[in-house]
């Protein structure tokens, strides 16, 4: 599936399934924290409430239902929950 939805704090974007969902958030215009985008620090974490997604090997420690964005492509709609307030960032496509 190439085209799917990710539910981010209740909120849809459209997603697919070939990037990350750093990636993906950050061309919807969410702004995620994160730090090293390649699973070692652990600043992208965030839980998997409902959903599927292919996890890259990370270092980085993840607790149960817990994902790491920049290392998680996902494979079908996924419903994901960060515990803090997201920024948004201006997207090239509203530029
Ligand atoms: S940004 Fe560092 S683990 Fe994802």
């Amino acid at each position: 599936m190439s085209r799917l939805t990710i539910k981010v704090n209740g909120q849809e974007v459209h997603g697919n399934s070939r990037e990350s969902l750093l990636t993906q958030l950050e061309s919807a215009g969410i702004q995620p924290e994160y730090q090293c985008r390649n699973g070692m620090c652990g600043a992208c974490r965030c839980k998997l409430k409902s959903g599927a997604v292919d996890q890259q090997d990370a270092m980085a420690f993840v607790g149960s239902n817990e994902i790491l964005a920049c290392r998680s492509t996902p494979k079908a709609n996924v419903d994901i929950e960060f515990d803090y307030q997201l920024t948004y960032i201006a997207t090239k496509e509203a530029m």
